[in-house]
């Protein structure tokens, strides 16, 4: 299967005929190779309900038909706009046609921000644990660090983990390191840095601090095969 990365948290995967966009924060997005209208999106996965991750979820998804996966609040939310949205929670996993998706905790907050500047409650923010084809991907949303990343990583046969370096909003490179270690994923790759001035980072330096060839810091549309 095929993992790019494609700028802040927008990961897709390319899997059994499928295409699965992970938050896919790509029109205001000015550090992706993609364009929203162009996009294509099966199904597209969402860890929690901030702009810059629900992104062009609806336009997507509306074009695309795209079946959506978040947690329960944002389903509902999004359900609400006439899209086809499958709710789930921390800790819960379900078998879809694609692949297996589980949600797991992370520290952060869930809001969308409306145009008008009203704020909807979008519930609990989380990670995503994906497995197609025998192999395990976790996305971990927006965090800081905790300690049941150790949890995740004894439980889970992690191969490819997307860590957030950014800091100010999530971890930064050094708890990143920590979290890195602690899932015990094969591969690493930083997400949620360098789209805005605040979370500015040295993607490649943090990848050369990860366990030996196992860090990697992808450029927007760069890809792994898994
Ligand atoms: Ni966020
Ligand atoms: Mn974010």
């Amino acid at each position: 299967m095929k993992v790019s990365f494609h700028g802040h948290s927008v990961v897709k995967v390319e899997a059994n005929g499928k295409t699965i966009l992970i938050d896919p924060y790509i029109s205001e997005n000015g550090n992706t190779d993609l364009d929203a209208e162009k996009v294509h999106a099966d199904v597209i996965l969402l860890t929690h309900g901030h702009n810059d991750h629900v992104g062009d979820t609806v336009d997507i998804a509306q074009r695309c038909n795209s079946q959506i996966v978040a947690p329960f609040e944002l389903a509902s939310y999004l359900g609400n706009k006439g899209l086809n949205a499958h709710p789930m929670y921390i800790g819960g996993s379900h078998s879809f046609d694609f692949g297996t998706v589980k949600f797991t905790q992370a520290f952060h907050g869930s809001s969308f921000t409306e145009e008008d500047g009203t704020i909807i409650y979008t519930g609990m923010p989380t990670g995503i644990l994906l497995t197609i084809d025998g192999k395990t991907i976790y996305h971990m949303g927006d965090t800081g660090l905790f300690s049941d990343l150790k949890m995740i990583g004894e439980q889970n046969s992690i191969d490819l983990a997307f860590v957030p370096i950014g800091d100010n909003f999530t971890m930064g490179p050094d708890d990143a390191l920590l979290a890195a270690k602690w899932v015990k994923a094969k591969q690493v790759v930083p997400i949620h840095y360098n789209t805005f001035e605040l979370i500015e980072q040295d993607g490649p330096g943090f990848a050369d601090k990860v366990t030996p060839g196992k860090g990697k810091a992808l450029e927007p549309g760069e890809a792994i095969e898994l």
